[in-house]
């Protein structure tokens, strides 16, 4: 870095003072082709079911979701990422429903593939949604079974992929399963499918809302080693070399991408990430962060327009390449 001069050969507000050259010297731009829109599907015949904790998101049947499909390739969103509400009868401790191969998710990518060729679908590898306890892996004795929830994840990730996914992300935070799902994407000649890993995800209280989203509920029963929440396998927010650890096994391991979760509270992280590892990284910014927004946007105390663009920036100021976020068709619209 060179740095400039003194003070008055060197007025940087020379470089400010119109808009013709403060387009000049941007260094980070955002466009629709930034963005990966999270989407929530149900298994209801309702088209929307509005989430309240997340003003402006609503759960969407298979047939909005193809819709929406539409919508985000007129809108110039080159993918999806799509979360499952299911119905609470269909939920078991071991998530079985997750390996139906007719299941909400797998319909959801089919309707959604047919409608919308183009746009790129992204599944969660994870079996919270399924689980009657709402944890990301199989309990036994109360304790997250590690390498028996990768065989489950295994088998999961195949479904969704053979139901048409393109990218599978696995959430779940086990060791080992960017590692087990690749080796089962080779073996059944999938060599195109793409593995977004969730590399650095956080226990973070930011998920909150996601969880009346998805319905996955309140954590906390039957689970010794779990009080109430995921710490066992999501990792520490004071942590910072841990993230380079995960980042490397998962590289390592057969990731093409890696996401890094939550987003603004994280922007170190992403940044460390994209200078060590040089990969298509992306930040998840989540809704938490989406409902704090549009909570201040809607009692008039934020710009909601403004804020919506700035935090996305920031992430690609940060060294993001794009950003998983449910304000993905809003910010689209502004952009376009
Ligand atoms: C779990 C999963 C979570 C989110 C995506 N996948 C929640 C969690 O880990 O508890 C959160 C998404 C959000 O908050 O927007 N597999």
């Amino acid at each position: 870095m060179n740095y400039p001069g003194r003070f008055p050969l060197a007025r940087p507000r020379r470089l400010r003072q119109a808009d013709w050259v403060r387009r000049l010297v941007r260094e980070t731009t955002l466009s629709p082709d930034d963005l990966i829109w999270a989407l929530v599907v149900h298994d209801g015949v309702e088209d929307e079911i509005p989430v309240a904790a997340m003003p402006g998101v609503a759960r969407l049947s298979v047939k909005a979701a193809a819709a929406a499909a539409k919508r985000a390739h007129a809108l110039g969103i080159p993918a999806i990422a799509v979360f499952p509400h299911i119905d609470a009868a269909k939920k078991d401790a071991r998530g079985r429903e997750a390996f139906n191969p007719n299941g909400l998710v797998c319909a959801a990518v089919r309707a959604m593939k047919d409608a919308a060729p183009d746009v790129g679908l992204m599944v969660d590898v994870a079996l919270d949604p399924f689980t009657d306890h709402g944890h990301d892996g199989l309990l036994r004795d109360g304790r997250i079974a590690n390498d028996e929830t990768v065989e489950a994840l295994v088998e999961q990730a195949l479904i969704q992929v053979k139901a048409g996914a393109d990218i599978v992300a696995p959430s779940d935070m086990m060791d080992g399963r960017v590692g087990a799902i690749r080796a089962a994407l080779e073996r059944e000649g999938c060599h195109d499918t793409l593995i977004m890993s969730y590399a650095a995800k956080y226990a973070s209280a930011f998920y909150g809302p996601y969880r009346e989203a998805i319905g996955s509920g309140k954590l906390g029963s039957g689970a010794i080693d779990n009080p109430g929440d995921k710490r066992t396998y999501q990792m520490d927010a004071a942590n910072s070399d841990e993230a380079l650890r995960e980042v490397a096994m998962d590289v390592a391991e057969g990731a093409d991408m890696l996401l890094v979760k939550p987003g603004m509270p994280y922007l170190d992280i992403v940044a460390r990430v994209k200078q060590a590892f040089g990969m298509p990284t992306y930040a998840f910014q989540v809704s938490g962060e989406y409902a704090m927004l549009m909570a201040a946007a809607q009692n008039g105390w934020l710009d909601e327009t403004r804020v919506i663009l700035e935090s996305l920036t920031a992430f690609k100021r940060a060294g993001a390449d794009g950003v998983v976020t449910y304000f993905a068709p809003k910010a689209a619209e502004m952009l376009g």
